[in-house]
């Protein structure tokens, strides 16, 4: 390809990813109100263990503490969060890390099913598309 060709083609990736990124985050299941409402959640009730961007507070989250148990990990799509659909990610927040021998907290009477979703749709908005879409052909939207 010569470099006339080359650069009007690099433009328009340039150019067209940023909006094809928003189209895709904009057709995500949840909306903008759930993000904010969730980010409140989030703030109050996870923040302190997943880290304020829900990046996590350890420099490897697949290491274990000297307990034998596993740090909170991220949740922003860099850990196994996206690996999980709905239902999953719902059972974890109702019933904590007590069934696997884990350290987090059960929110299932702390928090209803819509601050619950509100929540998931907080954390998950830190995915890229990537992240997100491989979520979907996962069966992500399992519920
Ligand atoms: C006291 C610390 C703590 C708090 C508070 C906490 N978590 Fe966790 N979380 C953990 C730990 C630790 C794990 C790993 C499992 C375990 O060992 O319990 C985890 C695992 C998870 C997972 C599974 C992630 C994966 O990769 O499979 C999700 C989802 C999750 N937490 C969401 C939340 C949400 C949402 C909140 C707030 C409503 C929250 N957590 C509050 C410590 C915490």
């Amino acid at each position: 390809m010569t470099i006339q060709i080359l650069i009007p083609v690099m433009l328009i990736t340039v150019l067209f990813e940023p909006v094809y990124a928003n189209e895709t985050k904009s057709s995500r299941w949840y909306n903008q109100l759930q993000v904010d409402k969730g980010r409140f959640i989030y703030e109050k009730n996870c923040l302190v263990c997943h880290g304020i961007k829900a990046q996590g507070i350890t420099e490897d989250w697949k290491q274990t503490l000297e307990d034998g148990s596993y740090p909170p990990p991220p949740l922003n799509g860099s850990a196994h969060a996206w690996h999980h659909p709905l239902k999953m990610l719902i059972h974890t927040i109702n019933n904590g890390g007590a069934p696997i021998g884990g350290k987090m907290p059960a929110f299932k009477e702390k928090l209803n099913l819509k601050e619950k979703l509100a929540v998931i749709a907080y954390f998950q908005n830190f995915w890229d598309v990537e992240k997100y879409n491989a979520w979907l052909r996962r069966g992500g939207l399992d519920f």
